[in-house]
This record gives structure tokens, C-alpha cells and sequence, in this order.
């Protein structure tokens, strides 16, 4: 029994290790058959448990496309700036101002999903936050260059994406996939 316990001890190391030379030394020490017989009832024991485990293994939650995971720092840093900055003329939910479609004036579009913002690149959303835009040689957009920090604008563009509708996003992401990949 001494000798049955050891080879069990052995059995369980050799597994991990894939060291079968302590396993047949052991096995030799004692009753050969009786011994080689257990070992075929322990490893039918090891497949059937580790089959069980794999079965119960649960599913790794794959990440759909639609997706969008931005870190809460980033969204939190991202909604505050936005409020500072930006809210004024795009409206506190980003929705833009009610006349942005009016050619007639100078008014803040939506960057929440609903105008045209997401035909453009993450780059060129990025470029005209920092460069800004003129209109007839007058500043409609600010330029941000200078006043905020690269991952300050980062963080904004971040936010607001949060506010667009799966389907915007999904289609701004696919775009952006095959036109420039690193936009
Ligand atoms: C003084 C008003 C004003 C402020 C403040 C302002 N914007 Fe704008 N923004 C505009 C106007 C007006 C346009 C449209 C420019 C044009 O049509 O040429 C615009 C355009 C944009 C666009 C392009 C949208 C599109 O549909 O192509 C983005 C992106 C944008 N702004 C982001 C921001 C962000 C981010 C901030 C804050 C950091 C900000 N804006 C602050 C007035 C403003």
C-alpha cells in the first residue's frame, strides 16, 4: 500500500512534468500488473475529469464589433473638458445648434451622431479640433492647438463618440477600417 501511495504521489507530479521515468521506477518497486492496472484506472479518472473541465470550461464573452469600451477616466476627463469647451456652441448633449444646418449662419453642427461628424476619419476629427475651421476668413470653429493637450482632445472625441447610435458607429468604424487604418 506504501508502495501504491508513492506511485500515485509520483503519478500526480509526472503528469504536469511529463516526466514518465519516476513513474515506471516507482511502478517496478511493487506488484508490476496490480500497480500498471491502477495507474490505467487513474489515468481513465485524470481523461474523465479533465474532459469534465473542459466541458464546464465556461465561454471566453467574446467583444462584438459594436462594442465600445473607453476607460471611465477617459469618458469622465472627456465629458468634463467637453462641458468646458465645447458645450457652448454644440450643445450640452452634443446635439448642435438647433440652425447648423442653415447655410445662412455660422453654427455649431451635432458631434453626437446625428450630423455629419462621423464621415470623418478619427484623424480628421482630431485636425480640425486642433486646427479648427475658418469660414470667409472668420474663425467658426476655435482652434483647441495649444489649449488642450493631445490626449485631453483624445478624451473629448472619446466622449462623444460614446453618445453615437451603434449602427453611426459601427458603419464610422468600418469606414475608417478600409480607408485608413491608422485613423
Ligand atoms: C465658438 C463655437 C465653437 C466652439 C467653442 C467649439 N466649436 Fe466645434 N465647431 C463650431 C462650428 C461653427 C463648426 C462648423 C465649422 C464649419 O462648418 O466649417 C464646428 C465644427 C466642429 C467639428 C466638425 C464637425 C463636422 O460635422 O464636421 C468638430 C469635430 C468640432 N467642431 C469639435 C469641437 C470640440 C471638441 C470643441 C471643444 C473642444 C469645439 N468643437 C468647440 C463651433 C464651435
Amino acid at each position: 500500500m506504501d508502495a501504491l501511495y508513492y506511485v500515485t504521489i509520483q503519478f500526480r507530479i509526472a503528469v504536469p512534468t511529463n516526466n514518465a521515468i519516476s513513474l515506471i521506477f516507482f511502478a517496478s518497486a511493487c506488484d508490476y500488473h496490480n500497480v500498471m492496472r491502477r495507474i490505467g484506472g487513474m489515468i481513465m479518472a485524470v481523461v474523465l475529469v479533465l474532459g469534465a473541465c473542459d466541458k464546464k470550461e465556461p465561454e471566453t464573452p467574446s467583444v462584438k464589433p459594436s462594442e465600445r469600451l473607453p476607460s471611465f477616466e477617459s469618458l469622465t476627463r472627456g465629458a468634463r473638458l467637453y462641458q468646458e469647451h465645447c458645450a457652448q456652441c454644440h450643445g450640452p448633449e452634443a446635439q448642435g445648434h438647433p440652425d447648423w444646418q442653415n447655410p445662412q449662419v455660422i453654427a455649431a453642427p451635432p458631434l453626437n451622431g446625428s450630423g455629419n461628424e462621423w464621415k470623418r476619419s478619427k484623424r480628421e476629427l482630431l485636425n480640425i479640433i486642433q486646427n479648427g475651421a475658418k469660414r470667409h476668413g472668420e474663425w467658426a470653429m476655435p482652434a483647441w492647438k495649444g489649449r488642450l493637450s493631445n490626449l485631453e482632445i483624445e478624451d473629448i472625441v472619446t466622449w462623444f463618440q460614446a453618445l453615437w447610435p451603434t449602427d453611426v458607429y459601427d458603419r464610422w468604424r468600418k469606414a475608417n477600417a478600409s480607408s485608413s487604418p491608422s485613423a
